[in-house]
């Protein structure tokens, strides 16, 4: 009497019922494709990765078109406002890129620089353009635009790492900060990177209120903050960042546009990009 064979003494599978390993192995040789069939399945497994790469472009420039849409409203709102976050974002990713962020991570991080304030659109221009100082109920408007702020953009499930920064952008490193008083690596990192970066933006431009401080001024008002207002680490590193690239620049760097195109290696400009570009083009300045 002949042994039955190896597909024959496979265990039929079910939920009640796993295979063996042995029937597995032995299942598997007994229906092996040939070459033939291999080739038509690589073709077909290559048609899937091209499925998914459109796929996942198509959703990449979904975002960058929201993101658009945000910097729309807040150049809307406040022009000068939009200018600023070009140079934080700039500043943010040179930063990003300087503590070696995974790519995706400073990706995020230039979003949240771009869009951090889009909160704003909420408050009174009576109250954001008021050239003294706020009252302290004008003070917790102004406040509420980092919640807010967040609250729009985390309505976009790919921007919830996004929204994060804008939500926690005036967290300070000591608790001290707002809205939620998070203290040291409580606070989200992209938000840690971005209040540098906001910092050291509005000290080194020109405000109704105040004028811009120099190179050297602004630099020593972040490391005086250092462990209160900033994250000393990605202070430090950022100080580092500027003086470097600072002194590698061939001429004096005193206003904020120079300077800043110095430190971040690029004009600053944010034109939504199709399929995969970063979003900085060429030529807009405020
Ligand atoms: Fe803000």
């Amino acid at each position: 009497m002949s042994r039955p064979s190896a597909v024959h003494r496979a265990t039929p599978r079910g939920l009640s019922n796993p295979p063996s390993a042995p029937s597995v192995t032995q299942g598997a040789v007994a229906t092996r494709p040939d070459a033939s069939q291999c080739r038509k399945l690589e073709g077909r497994h290559a048609g899937c990765v091209r499925e998914l790469e459109e796929a996942r472009r198509v959703l990449q420039d979904t975002v960058t078109d929201v993101i658009a849409a945000l910097v729309a409203a807040i150049e809307m709102k406040d022009k000068y406002a939009y200018g600023h976050s070009l140079r934080e974002a700039g500043y943010a990713v040179a930063l990003a890129q300087a503590m070696r962020l995974p790519k995706q991570q400073v990706e995020d991080i230039r979003r949240g620089a771009l869009i951090h304030d889009i909160g704003m659109i909420f408050v009174s221009p009576r109250i954001i353009h008021k050239p003294v100082e706020l009252a302290e109920d004008e003070f917790e408007a102004v406040k509420k635009h980092a919640a807010l702020g967040a609250a729009v953009v985390s309505k976009v499930h790919l921007l919830r790492d996004v929204a994060k920064i804008v939500r926690h952008h005036h967290e300070r490193y000591d608790g001290s900060g707002y809205p939620d008083g998070l203290a040291d690596d409580h606070i989200p990192l992209g938000a840690r990177v971005v209040a540098v970066a906001d910092a050291f933006e509005a000290m080194t431009e020109e405000r109704p209120y105040r004028r811009m401080l120099t190179l050297d001024k602004a630099l020593a008002e972040l490391e005086r903050h250092a462990g209160g207002q900033f994250d000393p680490r990605v202070m430090k590193t950022f100080v580092s960042l500027v003086r470097r690239k600072v002194a590698q620049s061939p001429v004096p760097q005193d206003g904020s546009l120079l300077l800043a195109e110095v430190v971040i290696d690029s004009t600053l400009t944010y034109e939504p990009s199709r399929s995969g570009g970063d979003g900085r083009g060429r030529g807009r300045r405020r």
